[in-house]
């Protein structure tokens, strides 16, 4: 039923079996409907997430920042607001929406919304980089600091970030991201330190290679903002261009939105959420790696991706 539905609302094929769904998260998990509050619902991992979590029953507030994606969003059958994160008065102004909508309550909170701005670091200019980060971080960081509140007065609640295995390991051209996703890291590593004991729950998804617009995304703000011409990392641009643009997985190892939705799911439902969730061997790879190697050997394996 939920494969039948992700393929009508036109996001390909997602192989999504809930037999080994319902195995993954077998015991210990809390089946009441939670309100979840999900960012950059419009396609993607948020889409297939918002999907996911809407058919196990719980109560979705799907958010997007463009009005069309809205529009398309209720006419599938969700609540949803709009939210752009680089914006301080959109986050402030669907907030309070989300809480009239819920009488004041809000059990999670998924911060899925990001973009990746490509670009070697010695071509990202300030505001470039304040770009990447008033969306990755500065805004899911407000976003998170409204909803801590709320969390506490109800006396629970779960905050999920998605990072991604860049926020663990870094590569090249990806420095703003990089940077943005480490920032993130730090930060709910910290969260999670000062919340203990207040039954308010935080989680990192850390997906490798997914499909979705993330790529297609990236090469338009690669072309908007990085000036090719004027760069000594010319020629490796035209193969990072290639590749950006390059249809269906790009890289081995790619998974569906759906994988993240599985782990998502755990962490909304399981009765001790995990502090992270690895997708894709990529993640569990680099995540071992970076535990066992030095700082010179993890960079020559990783100057190798
Ligand atoms: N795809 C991967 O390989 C991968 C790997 C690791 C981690 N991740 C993480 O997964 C998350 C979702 O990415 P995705 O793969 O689903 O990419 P995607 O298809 O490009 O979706 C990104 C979502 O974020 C939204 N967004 C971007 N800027 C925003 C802003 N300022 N305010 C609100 N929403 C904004 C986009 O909205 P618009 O449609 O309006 O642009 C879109 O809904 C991100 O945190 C990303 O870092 C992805």
């Amino acid at each position: 039923m939920l494969d039948f539905t992700l393929k009508q609302a036109g996001i390909g094929k997602l192989e999504y079996d809930h037999r080994r769904i319902r195995l993954y998260l077998g015991q210990n998990m809390q089946n009441s409907a939670q309100t979840i509050l999900i960012t950059g619902c419009s396609t993607g991992i948020g889409y297939c997430t918002a999907m996911t979590l809407k058919n196990r029953g719980h109560r979705v507030i799907a958010s997007a920042r463009k009005l069309e994606d809205i529009e398309k969003l209720i006419a599938q059958g969700f609540e949803a607001v709009q939210l752009d994160l680089a914006d301080s008065d959109s986050i402030q102004v669907a907030v309070k929406q989300v809480l009239q909508l819920t009488d004041g309550k809000c059990d999670v909170l998924f911060n899925n919304a990001a973009f990746g701005q490509p670009g070697a670091v010695e071509d990202l200019s300030r505001e470039v980089l304040r770009q990447q980060f008033e969306t990755n971080f500065f805004g899911t960081h407000e976003l998170t600091n409204l909803l801590i509140p709320v969390m506490r007065k109800q006396g629970h609640g779960r905050i999920i970030y998605n990072s991604s295995v860049l926020g663990l390991v870094a590569l090249t051209y990806r420095g703003a991201y990089n940077a943005s996703k480490f920032a993130l890291e730090g930060l709910a590593d910290t969260l999670r330190l000062e919340l203990h004991g207040t039954n308010i729950y935080i989680s990192l998804i850390e997906p490798g290679p997914i499909l979705s617009d993330f790529r297609k995304n990236s090469l338009a703000l690669f072309q908007q903002n990085i000036q090719v011409e004027d760069s000594l990392h010319r020629e490796t641009y035209t193969l990072m261009a290639e590749r950006l643009t390059k249809e269906g997985a790009a890289v081995p190892f790619t998974l569906p939105a759906s994988a993240v939705a599985k782990k998502v799911l755990h962490a909304v439902e399981a009765k001790k959420p995990r502090c992270r969730y690895y997708v894709t061997f990529p993640t569990y790879l680099f995540g071992f790696l970076k535990r066992i190697l030095s700082t010179t050997w993890l960079d020559y394996c990783l100057r190798k991706v």
